[in-house]
This record gives C-alpha cells, sequence and structure tokens, in this order.
C-alpha cells in the first residue's frame, strides 16, 4: 500500500482528495491547522493527522516523511506567504522521487500563453490589489509558489482549477495544456472532479511536470469537443 500526505487536508478540497485516496487504498496522513482537526472526525482511525499550519517546516518535515506522493493544496491566505512557503517547505522536505501534486487556479499561468476572459482577468487585476489591501488574501503569493514549483526538479504536477461547483462526481475531469483552449470553455469542474484528479495524478507519470489546466467531463464544453480529447495526449 502506497503512503501518501495530503497538505491542507482538512478543507473542501483535501476532504474529497481524503475520501478518494482511502478507496483507491492509499495509506492516508495530512496536515492542517490545529482548531481544524475536528473537520476530520468521520475520518477517525483511518487517518494520521499532523496538526499545523501548512507552511510549518518541522511539521510539513514529520508529515510527508516515506511518503510516495504529497498532495497539495495551495491557498494564498494573509499576506505572510503562506502559499509560497508550503510549497518550499513541501519541496524541500518531500522523499526525493514522491509525486508532488498541486492545486491552484486557472489564473496561474507556466508559460504566459493561456488566454484569459475578461472576467479572469478582471478578477486578478481589481479583487486582487484589495484582498491584498484587507490582508486576506495575496493573489500573487500562488504566482511565486507555482513559480518555485515550475523551476524545481521535482517530480510535480500543477493542477489548474476553473470554477468549482458542488455535486456528485462526472467522473475524471479533462484537461488542456492552455486555458483558451476551446474545450475549456465551460470553465466549471465539481469540487469532487478536482480532488479526484488530483489522487488520480499521483499515479499518472504522462502528468509529471506538468501544469493541466482543468474542466468537467460532462461540462458542454468538454462534450463538445470530446473528439479532439481522445485525439490528444490525455490521461485514461
Ligand atoms: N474555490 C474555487 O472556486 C477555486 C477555483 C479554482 C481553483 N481553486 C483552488 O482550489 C484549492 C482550494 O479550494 P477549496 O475550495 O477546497 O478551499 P477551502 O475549502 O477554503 O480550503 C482551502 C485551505 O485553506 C485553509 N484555510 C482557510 N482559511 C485559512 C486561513 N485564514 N489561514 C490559513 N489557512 C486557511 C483551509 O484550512 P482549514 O480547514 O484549516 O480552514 C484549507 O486547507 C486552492 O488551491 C484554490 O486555488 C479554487
Amino acid at each position: 500500500m502506497k503512503r501518501i500526505c495530503i497538505i491542507g487536508i482538512s478543507g473542501k478540497l483535501g476532504q474529497y482528495m481524503t475520501e478518494h485516496a482511502l478507496a483507491a487504498g492509499y495509506q492516508v496522513a495530512g496536515v492542517c491547522r490545529p482548531e481544524s482537526v475536528h473537520k476530520l472526525d468521520r475520518f477517525a482511525g483511518r487517518i494520521t493527522i499532523h496538526p499545523g499550519r501548512t507552511n510549518d517546516r518541522a511539521v510539513i518535515e514529520q508529515a510527508v516523511r516515506g511518503c510516495q506522493g504529497v498532495l497539495t493544496v495551495l491557498a494564498p491566505w494573509g499576506v505572510d506567504d503562506y502559499a509560497s512557503g508550503t510549497a518550499r517547505a513541501v519541496m524541500d522536505f518531500a522523499e526525493p522521487e514522491a509525486r508532488l501534486i498541486f492545486s491552484c487556479g486557472w489564473h496561474i499561468s507556466r508559460d504566459g500563453k493561456d488566454r484569459y476572459s475578461w472576467k479572469i482577468r478582471a478578477i486578478v487585476a481589481l479583487l486582487g490589489p484589495v484582498l491584498r489591501a484587507l490582508r486576506l488574501v495575496d493573489l500573487n503569493d500562488q504566482v511565486v509558489a507555482t513559480d518555485a514549483i515550475f523551476a524545481s526538479d521535482t517530480k510535480w504536477t500543477v493542477v489548474r482549477g476553473s470554477d468549482l461547483e458542488e455535486g456528485p462526481s462526472q467522473g475524471l475531469p479533462v484537461w488542456a495544456e492552455h486555458v483558451g483552449d476551446p474545450l475549456l470553455a465551460s470553465n466549471l469542474t465539481r469540487r469532487i472532479d478536482f480532488a479526484l484528479f488530483m489522487v488520480a495524478a499521483i499515479a499518472d507519470d504522462s502528468l509529471i511536470r506538468q501544469a493541466p489546466a482543468i474542466v468537467g467531463c460532462a461540462s458542454a464544453s468538454a462534450r463538445a469537443h470530446r473528439h479532439e480529447v481522445s485525439r490528444s495526449a490525455q490521461p485514461a
């Protein structure tokens, strides 16, 4: 049985990843803030919890030891480099051959070739500075975090999520290399399937050093372009 660690395990995405990972037979450990441990009560006895902030290097060092996969929720909370501190700790302490899977949003671009709608550009340009001024969220820190990941020689995958919705699973999302691809036009993924993609990526070596932008497999744009997906290098 493979051992994995979920960093940010108590959030919505983290809990969905836990369900998928347990169902897939992984031995699961996780890191979450001490005040959030209670959110994981339903997994009692089935997972190992390391209480701590996700950028606490000592906690991460202990939690990822011996893990073949590390799934990290990159959340740019506050203005103290939370996302980049988390990413650095994971890359510094994970086992050298471990698969490292990180979550973020479409606004992250690896090579500058993504083409964004006015809505996404407006959110980043207008809301970003406001959230930072309020010291709530630092969108740029997610950029700093992912730039460090892209530059690393670890076995990383950065999964770029579209807008998210709740609801039962529709299956593994499809993906494109760049936002702006017609396949992604629906800009909607079930959160439970975002988590499914993250867990499936552990065993999918074709995703190593890729930054897939995902969309729900049952979304209108995915259905319309399904034949193009099956011709491209998509995971099964
Ligand atoms: N939400 C969207 O529409 C959307 C769209 C695209 C991509 N994404 C990506 O999806 C991921 C997370 O999504 P989600 O919807 O599952 O988020 P979520 O449930 O809000 O959880 C995010 C994480 O942030 C932690 N957190 C919340 N408030 C915090 C604070 N003040 N200080 C430190 N940590 C805090 C949560 O831990 P606690 O349990 O301790 O609160 C949890 O681990 C991110 O990588 C995000 O970029 C989201």
